[in-house]
């Protein structure tokens, strides 16, 4: 019996990074993701504040997980406050980072109830706020709003409510309508909504709904 049931599991597609997010077992996260580059939101800011001649300002990056967006960042130039409430993702992040660029990153192990961020010209929040506890978003939202400098830029994404892991609880999701609230005082540079399904044959398949954002605080 015992050995049907591991043959039963042994039949069932790999994990994807995906799997894990919704197990929030962060530690198989920072595996499955270990070596992907930046997320293509903070490279559209980062791009945007280049053309403008604004590259290397002071980043704060919510949630940084094992750093592919911090990386980003300090390789071009830029000063980052990182932070994450596991304990296993700094070591991660910090092993990605050559020697002459260590002084310009922070890491803070904190909580999102927690977090107190800096005045900043950029938070970058990758796939992050939907893991937020709903009774704490709203502060969590408040203190970013107030840590980007007017001209600076908020880039993230926010999870739809229509997307599978809505009804998990403890998630935040939002409305379209509810996000381009949430971004008044931003000039929207970026609104990209994906919404699609898994294939059918991946070991967990779910329903996206997704907004990639980036915008400019006025
Ligand atoms: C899906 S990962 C995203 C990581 C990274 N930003 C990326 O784009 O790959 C979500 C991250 O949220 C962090 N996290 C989850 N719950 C948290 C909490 N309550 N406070 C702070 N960080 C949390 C996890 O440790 C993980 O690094």
């Amino acid at each position: 019996m015992g050995d049907q049931r591991n043959d039963l599991v042994e039949d069932l597609p790999p994990k994807r990074a995906q799997d894990f997010s919704e197990e929030e077992d962060w530690p198989g996260y920072f595996g499955a993701v270990q070596g992907k580059g930046p997320r293509e939101t903070l490279v559209f800011a980062l791009d945007l504040f280049e053309q403008e001649g604004r590259g290397g300002g002071l980043a704060v990056d919510i949630a940084a997980g094992e750093g592919r967006d911090t990386v980003e960042l300090l390789e071009r130039g830029w000063s980052v406050v990182a932070m994450d409430n596991h304990p296993g993702a700094f070591p991660l992040l910090w092993a990605q980072v050559s020697e002459e660029l260590k002084p310009g990153v922070k890491t803070v192990e904190v909580d999102f109830a927690k977090m107190e961020i800096p005045e900043c010209d950029l938070v970058n929040a990758s796939f992050a706020l939907p893991f937020c506890k709903p009774e704490h978003f709203p502060r969590l939202w408040g203190k970013i709003v107030a840590a980007i400098w007017p001209g600076g830029r908020f880039a993230g994404q926010f999870f739809g409510d229509r997307d599978s892991w809505a009804s998990i609880p403890n998630r935040t999701h939002h409305s379209r309508e509810e996000v381009t609230k949430l971004l008044e005082g931003f000039e929207i540079e970026m609104m990209r909504e994906e919404e699609k399904d898994d294939p059918p044959d991946v070991r967990n398949p779910k329903h996206w709904q997704l907004f990639h954002v980036v915008a400019r605080k006025l």
